[in-house]
C-alpha cells in the first residue's frame, strides 16, 4: 500500500499567508499540518508516500525532504496545474502502478486512527474506501447519499446536498481509480473533481464502502477551521517546560520550547510557546500557538496562531482569533481600540491606532 498526500493548490482563502507560503505549510500548534497526514500514513505502516506538488514544490520539498525524519520515503509527483483532484490521480498513475493507495489531502486533519482502515482495505479489498463526517454545511463539501449503509449518490458542493455528509479528504482505492479518473470531464469549476471519478466507480458496478468517521476532522483551508484545528491539536499535547520563566505564572496544558523565554507574564494553556521566543510583560491566553523566535512584550495574544520570527510590542487590546504570517511587526500607534481582528500576510508591518 502507498500513500499519496496532495500538497499542490493555491490556497485563496488563506491569502495573504498563501501568497508566500504554502497552505499545507501553516502550522497547527507549531507544526504544519501537511506532517499530521505524513505521521498518520506512516503511523498505520504505510513507508512509500507520493506527493503531489505545484507552484509551492520548492517550499514543500524543502520541508518534508526524503521523509527519513518520519520514516517512510517521499517522492515528488509534480502536477503542472491545479486541475483537480482526480488530476491529481492521473499524473500520479507512474508512481502508484498497480498498488493499491492511501489519498489523503495535504490540508485535511482526522483524528481517528487510519491503521485500522488501512488494515481492514488491505484485507477486504473494495474497488474504493471513502471517509465521511457529519457537518452543519455540507454545501462546502462533496455530499455523499446513503442507503442501506451502501454510498447511492456523490455530488460535489451541491446547493441542495442530500445528506449532512461530507466527503472527508483521506480516500483508499485500487487500480480501478485510473480508469475512473480517466473516463470522467472538468467540472463546472474546471476541475477533475474526485468526487464524480468515485460516482463513476459506483455506477461501473465497483465497490465503494462508505465509513462514518468519529471525532473531528478538520479541511484547514479557511481561518476559523485553521484557528478550530489549533484549538483541537492544542488541547491535546502533552505540557512541559523547557524554556526560562522569570517571575511568571503559567496554567494549564502549556509547552515551552528550549530557548524561549517568559518574563514577568501570564501563560494560560492549552498553548504552545516556540523555540527561542521572548514573552515579556505579557498574557498569552487559551488556545495560542506562538512560533519559534516571536517576540510578545506588552501585550495580550488568545486563540490566535502567530508564526515564526514576527513580533508584538504594547498592543493596547487583545490580539484574539488572528492568524499573523511570519516576520510581521505589530507595534502600538497613539489610540486604543479594545479588540483587533486580524489576518496578516508574511512580512507584513502594521502600525495600530
Ligand atoms: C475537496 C473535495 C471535497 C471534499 C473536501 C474535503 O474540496 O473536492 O469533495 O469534501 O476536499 O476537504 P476542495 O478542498 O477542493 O474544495
Amino acid at each position: 500500500m502507498k500513500g499519496l498526500i496532495l500538497s499542490g493548490g493555491r490556497g485563496t482563502r488563506l491569502r495573504p499567508i498563501t501568497y508566500t507560503s504554502a497552505k499545507q505549510l501553516v502550522p497547527v500548534a507549531n507544526k504544519p499540518i501537511l506532517f499530521y497526514g505524513i505521521e498518520a500514513l506512516a503511523e498505520s505502516g504505510i513507508r512509500e508516500i507520493g506527493i503531489v506538488v505545484g507552484d509551492t514544490k520548492r517550499e514543500i520539498m524543502d520541508a518534508v525532504g526524503d521523509g527519513a525524519r518520519f520514516g517512510v520515503r517521499v517522492a515528488y509527483i509534480e502536477q503542472e496545474a491545479p486541475l483537480g483532484l482526480a488530476h491529481a490521480v492521473l499524473v500520479s498513475e507512474p508512481y502508484l502502478g498497480a498498488d493499491p493507495f492511501v489519498m489523503y489531502l495535504g490540508d485535511n486533519l482526522i483524528r481517528e486512527k487510519l491503521a485500522p482502515l488501512v488494515r481492514r482495505f488491505g484485507e477486504e479489498k473494495p474497488n474504493a474506501q471513502i471517509l465521511l463526517a457529519r457537518v452543519p454545511n455540507p454545501q462546502q463539501f462533496g455530499v455523499a447519499e446513503l442507503a442501506d449503509g451502501k454510498v447511492v449518490r456523490l455530488v460535489e458542493k451541491p446547493s441542495r446536498p442530500p445528506s449532512d455528509l461530507a466527503l472527508v479528504g483521506v480516500y483508499m482505492f485500487d487500480r480501478t481509480i485510473f480508469e475512473a479518473v480517466k473516463a470522467i470531464r472538468p467540472s463546472a469549476r474546471g476541475e477533475l473533481e474526485i468526487t464524480d471519478a468515485i460516482q463513476r466507480l459506483i455506477d461501473t458496478g465497483r465497490t465503494v464502502r462508505p465509513h462514518v468517521i468519529k471525532g473531528w476532522w478538520k479541511d484547514t483551508g479557511k481561518l476559523e477551521d485553521l484557528l478550530e484545528a489549533n484549538r483541537i491539536i492544542l488541547d491535546t499535547l502533552e505540557p512541559r517546560v523547557e524554556g526560562e520563566l522569570e517571575a511568571s505564572e503559567i496554567h494549564g496544558k502549556v509547552i515551552v520550547e528550549v530557548g524561549a523565554k517568559i518574563v514577568r507574564s501570564v501563560i494560560r494553556g492549552p498553548a504552545i510557546i516556540g523555540k527561542g521566543a521572548m514573552i515579556e510583560n505579557a498574557y498569552i491566553g487559551p488556545f495560542t500557538a506562538v512560533g519559534d523566535q516571536v517576540v510578545i512584550r506588552g501585550s495580550e495574544v488568545e486563540h490566535s496562531i502567530i508564526l515564526e520570527g514576527s513580533s508584538i510590542s504594547d498592543v493596547g487590546g487583545r490580539i484574539e482569533s488572528s492568524l499573523v504570517g511570519r516576520n510581521v511587526v505589530i507595534y502600538r500607534s497613539e489610540s486604543k481600540p479594545k479588540s483587533y481582528n486580524l489576518m496578516l500576510g508574511d512580512r507584513s508591518q502594521i502600525g495600530l491606532v
